[in-house]
């Protein structure tokens, strides 16, 4: 056995060891609003009910591990003490990630991600409309844990008003944990489908990722591209150059002469096979083509 004294240890390494052996942990999709009405979106894996009379839910925004300063989300729920938590489901787990990118105050990361915003009947933050779950919350008290870089901040949630998606609720409203398909993050890059066990996606680029809100409309509403595809789609610096799009079709048309003349449906499907396999600059040249 291995022991460790926490404070000899970097906050790094102490963050590393203790998320990956308290894991894997549920995750508050958390939406709040600024003083001047700004929405804003961001995951929090510190999370947990703690109560059920009265309904209490706590999340813990902690302070940037770069500098020890705020996150946005705590600054909002310091102006404004409501948010709206809502639970992630697999199939809009790539867009809860791109909107953890520390995008500049103020950048509504619902556009980002291109999730809906769906007002809210008792707080003024909006709810994610493709979210199963939502709980409208006011923030009944916010307890630092610290002062310095990485110290946690809990925020005292009071559940107000529950919204389920009746997609995953059975004929006597209760929830259909199968429906349900809950994602919970783990260490590192992990994370955990509750149906299917581990599996990976690679940290948001710390340079910013363009956001389902900067792409071509074609692929942003395809019919055929899913929200996590365009979660991964949008977690790119830049979109590939006219010359690398140029070279991937000429080769691609050596192998596959059919290329030339695929629909834009039969090319949406193409390039969700490359996602499948990850080849998120394959997809992209496709698509661009
Ligand atoms: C799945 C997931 C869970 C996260 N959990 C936490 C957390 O519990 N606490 C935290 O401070 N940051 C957490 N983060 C990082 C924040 O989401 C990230 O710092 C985000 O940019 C904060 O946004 P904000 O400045 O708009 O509040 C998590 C990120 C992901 C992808």
């Amino acid at each position: 056995m291995t022991s460790f004294i926490p404070k000899d240890l970097t906050t790094p390494v102490l963050h590393h060891l203790l998320l990956s052996a308290v894991a894997p942990r549920p995750i508050a999709f958390a939406s709040t609003i600024s003083a001047k009405a700004e929405p804003n979106l961001s995951p929090f894996s510190f999370f947990n009910v703690f109560s059920a009379n009265p309904p209490i839910l706590v999340f813990s925004p902690a302070l940037r591990g770069t500098d020890g300063t705020k996150k946005d989300t705590l600054h909002n729920i310091e102006a404004v003490n409501e948010v709206v938590i809502n639970v992630v489901n697999h199939s809009i787990v790539h867009q809860m990630s791109l909107s953890s990118t520390a995008y500049p105050k103020g950048t509504n990361e619902f556009d980002k991600s291109g999730l809906t915003m769906l007002a809210s009947d008792t707080v003024k933050p909006f709810r994610v409309a493709e979210a199963p779950v939502q709980f409208e919350c006011k923030v009944n008290e916010i307890k630092p844990l610290g002062t310095g870089p990485g110290a946690g901040n809990l925020v005292i949630c009071e559940v107000l008003k529950i919204h389920i998606h009746n997609a995953v609720l059975n004929k006597d409203n209760t929830i259909n944990q199968d429906a349900l398909d809950l994602v919970s993050r783990a260490g590192g890059s992990y994370y955990n489908r509750a149906k299917s066990g581990f599996f990976e996606i690679p940290k948001p680029l710390s340079r910013l990722g363009i956001g389902v809100d900067a792409m071509p409309s074609h692929i942003k509403n395809s019919t055929v591209l899913t929200g996590n595809d365009l979660g991964m789609l949008a977690n790119v610096e830049a979109l590939p150059h006219k010359d690398a799009v140029d070279s991937f079709i000429n080769d691609l048309s050596k192998r596959c002469p059919e290329v030339a003349k695929a629909s834009l449906t039969e090319k949406h499907k193409a390039a969700q096979k490359y996602l499948s396999r990850g080849e998120v600059q394959s997809a992209w040249k496709l698509l661009l083509s």
